[in-house]
C-alpha cells in the first residue's frame, strides 16, 4: 500500500537511514521478513552467525532451510566482537543475524562501538547483516541508539515490526534493505502470500497519519519501564543471590541465570502448576546449552501480578536449589 510504504521510508530517513519506497517491503510481521531472508539466502549447510542465545523464531526459520550455526556469546554490551572475525574466517557464514536492541530473549543491547565494529567486519568480509529490530522504539533511556543500518547502509537488512508498538495481531512488519534485494524479496513474497493484508495496512496507515503512533510509543515506554522496575525490585526482594539477571534498557524481557546445576525446563511444569509461567531458555541456544536460563516478560502482567508471580517463582527456585 504505497502511502504506508512512503511513511515507513520517510520515518527511516528521519532517523538516519536515507530510504525510498524501493527499500521497503511490507511483510506479515517481522517473522515473515526473517523467513523471506532465510528462503532467499540459505542453502542446506550454510552457516548463519548468531548471538548466543538468540530469537527462537529466527532459528526456526533458518532451521527450515537446514542452516548450521556459528554462535557468539554476549556480555552486557552485546555480541563479543573480538570473537566474530575469527569465527567468520573459520565458517564463512552466509548471514550475520542480530537482535541488536533489547534482545529477545536476554534484553541485552549492543553498544555503539560494537555496532560499528560489526558493520566494519560485515563490509570487509562481504556478509550481509540482518538486524532484527522489533524492540528498538521501546527504549527506557531518553535516547535510542543509532541503528546498525544507519552505520552499515546497504550492508544491512533491517527487519522491523508493528507487533511491539501497535499490535501483534495485525501481523504487519517491514524490511528495509538494498533496493535490488528488496525487489527479489517482493517476488519471493508473492509466491508466499501475494501481499500483506490491505485492510491491516490501512488501519496502521490511518493510525500513523492521525499522529497516534508516537504518543502511543511514549506511553508504552513509560508503562513498560515502570513494570521493568517493579520486576527488578521484586527479583531483588524474592530471589536468592545465586541467581543472576539482566537489567534491560528497553523491550519486554529480562533474562535469568539459575545456578548451573539447575534446569529451568524441569522447573517449568511445577511453576505452571503454581500458576506462574516463563519461557525456559535452552531453545534460544542454536547449538545447545542454557539449561539453567529462563526468559521473563514484564510488559504483559499487572504490577500486582508481577509481585505475586516473582514471589511464587522465587520460592520455587529456593526450594530446588
Ligand atoms: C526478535 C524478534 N523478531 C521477530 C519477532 C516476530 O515478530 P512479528 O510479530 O512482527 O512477526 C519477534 C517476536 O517476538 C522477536 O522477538
Amino acid at each position: 500500500m504505497p502511502p504506508l510504504v512512503e511513511i515507513l521510508a520517510r520515518r527511516a530517513s528521519e532517523r538516519g537511514t536515507p530510504s525510498t519506497s524501493q527499500n521497503i517491503l511490507v511483510t506479515n510481521g517481522a517473522q515473515q521478513g526473517i523467513e523471506l531472508i532465510a528462503r532467499a539466502f540459505i542453502d542446506p549447510g550454510d552457516y548463519v552467525l548468531v548471538e548466543n542465545p538468540t530469537y527462537l523464531g529466527a532459528l526456526q526459520a533458518f532451521n527450515y532451510y537446514q542452516a548450521k550455526y556459528v554462535t557468539v556469546d554476549m556480555d552486557k554490551d552485546g555480541i563479543l566482537i573480538d570473537q566474530v572475525e575469527e569465527k567468520i574466517r573459520r565458517h564463512k557464514p552466509k548471514l550475520i543475524y542480530t537482535v541488536s536492541n533489547f534482545q529477545n530473549p536476554t534484553g541485552i543491547t549492543m553498544s555503539v562501538e560494537r555496532r560499528r565494529a560489526l558493520v566494519d567486519l560485515a563490509i570487509q568480509y562481504d556478509i550481509p547483516i540482518v538486524d532484527d529490530n522489533p524492540y528498538g522504539d521501546v527504549h527506557f533511556t531518553p535516547n535510542r541508539l543509532p541503528t546498525i543500518k544507519s552505520y552499515g547502509g546497504d550492508a544491512v537488512i533491517a527487519v522491523r515490526s508493528f507487533s511491539k508498538i501497535i499490535s501483534p495481531g495485525l501481523r504487519l512488519g517491514w524490511i528495509n534493505g538494498p533496493k535490488e534485494i528488496v525487489a527479489q524479496f517482493e517476488k519471493v513474497k508473492q509466491c508466499a502470500d501475494l501481499h500483506s493484508s490491505t485492510f491491516c495496512q490501512y488501519v496502521i496507515y490511518e493510525f500513523i497519519r492521525h499522529g497516534y503512533l508516537d504518543p502511543h510509543i511514549e506511553k508504552i515506554r513509560t508503562d513498560y519501564r515502570a513494570k521493568r522496575d517493579r520486576m527488578l525490585r521484586a527479583l531483588e526482594a524474592r530471589f536468592p543471590t545465586e541467581v543472576k539477571w539482566t537489567k534491560p534498557e528497553g523491550g519486554l524481557f529480562l533474562w535469568l541465570e539459575l545456578p548451573s546445576h539447575m534446569s529451568a525446563k524441569e522447573l517449568f511444569p511445577i511453576a505452571v502448576e503454581r500458576k506462574v509461567a516463563y519461557v525456559y531458555g535452552s531453545p534460544f541456544f542454536a547449538n545447545g546449552g542454557g539449561e539453567n536460563t529462563m526468559r521473563l516478560n514484564f510488559s504483559c502482567a499487572t504490577m500486582a501480578e508481577i509481585d505475586e508471580g516473582i514471589m511464587r517463582l522465587g520460592q520455587l527456585v529456593k526450594e530446588h536449589m
